[in-house]
């Protein structure tokens, strides 16, 4: 079984094919979200205006979206110190992702992003610390009580592993010819993904409510659906072009129809339906604010697909590949969009830590 923390890691460096360069969807995305996110750190900061502020970024990944994250959050802060002419807290800003991710790029951002802090001291600005955490969102990162906000973006459709029971009992593919649920998968493999992303939400949940301190705060944002049919397939053409390129590549005789049917995305778009009922059973954090947004997606979106599920692909398919699986990959995406209105849709869930 795949697990994601092994092999997932976007596009490192400042290439062509990297995140750093190919995230501008996740920005839009960011950005459209950031009121909520704004209402919430304010909310926590006007409740008890802590000295000092632990705040995370889970799946921070490596390029501008990385500290433009904490930057705001900071800048929020700021502009309502000056307000209320408060001296400003200390910040210690964490910055998690998996251990492939590129954190030395993220690192040599750190001296510019201090610098621009220092140069704006007026408020009397208390320190601000940034440190890098390496390991899954799907368990334990953070000592006990010790953080008052969470952030997430764009990060939680991915889940811990290919989900099980994807084969039957002779180990025969059910998804047969697709890499994730289609129209045509039949209803277990649905199931499958259901299950998995419900054991994985509920595994972060219980994770993060030993870490966060009462009242405290978590904002995240992630792909998701309108419809509450599990069933629906509304926002995964990104990933029926992939199959069909592939199948291209097996009719053409340059890929093994096996390797097809092997190979399933580990990622999961989940209705608010499915969110609420799960931090229902969970049951340490209430929701104070759960919305969809909906984001035109360009043509420039088939480099962030390349950058975001390259890792992946190359594990089970080589990388020799790769640049001729995205040039059709990019002319299908082109196409798709120049025929079909497809909006890609986010969930974004706020909410305060019980007790
Ligand atoms: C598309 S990037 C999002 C980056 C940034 N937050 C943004 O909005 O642009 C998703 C990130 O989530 C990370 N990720 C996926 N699963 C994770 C896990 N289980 N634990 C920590 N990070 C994870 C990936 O490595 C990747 O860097």
């Amino acid at each position: 079984m795949m697990e994601v923390k092994q092999v997932l890691h976007m596009n490192g460096g400042v290439g062509d094919t990297s995140y750093a360069n190919n995230s501008v969807v996740q920005k839009t995305i960011l950005t459209k979200g950031m009121p909520i996110l704004e209402d919430a750190i304010l909310d926590l900061y006007c409740t008890t205006f802590p000295k000092k502020l632990s705040i995370a970024d889970l799946g921070c990944s490596s390029g501008p979206n990385t500290l433009f994250v904490i930057s705001h959050i900071i800048d929020t802060i700021k502009m309502k110190c000056r307000e209320l002419n408060h001296p400003l807290p200390e910040f210690q800003m964490f910055l998690n992702d998996l251990p492939g991710n590129d954190f030395n790029t993220v690192f040599s951002y750190l001296p510019g992003f201090y610098e621009r802090l220092n140069e704006e001291k007026q408020v009397g600005l208390g320190q601000c610390f940034v440190a890098g955490v390496a390991g899954s969102f799907y368990g334990r990162l953070f000592p006990s009580e010790s953080l008052h906000f969470i952030h997430s973006s764009n990060s939680l459709h991915w889940l811990s592993q290919v989900p099980q029971g994807l084969q039957n009992e002779m180990g025969i593919s059910l998804n047969k010819g697709k890499i994730h649920i289609e129209k045509t998968s039949p209803p277990n493999v649905f199931r499958a993904y259901l299950a998995q992303f419900q054991r994985d939400f509920y595994l972060f949940l219980k994770s993060r409510s030993e870490e966060v301190i009462g009242g405290g705060r978590m904002v995240l944002t992630f792909s998701g659906r309108r419809s509450s049919d599990a069933s629906s397939t509304e926002c995964y053409f990104q990933w029926e072009l992939i199959t069909q390129t592939l199948n291209d590549m097996v009719s053409q005789g340059v890929m093994e129809q096996d390797k097809v049917d092997s190979f399933n995305i580990p990622y999961y778009a989940p209705s608010i339906q499915e969110l609420e009922a799960i931090v229902e059973i969970e049951g340490s954090f209430s929701v104070d604010r759960i919305e969809i947004m909906e984001i035109d997606i360009s043509t420039s979106g088939a480099k962030g697909i390349r950058a975001v599920t390259e890792s992946m692909l190359v594990d089970q398919f080589g990388a020799a590949i790769m640049d001729d699986l995205f040039r059709t990959y990019e002319q299908k995406y082109v196409e798709y969009l120049s025929n079909n209105k497809s909006n890609h849709i986010s969930l974004v869930l706020s909410m305060t830590r019980k007790g």
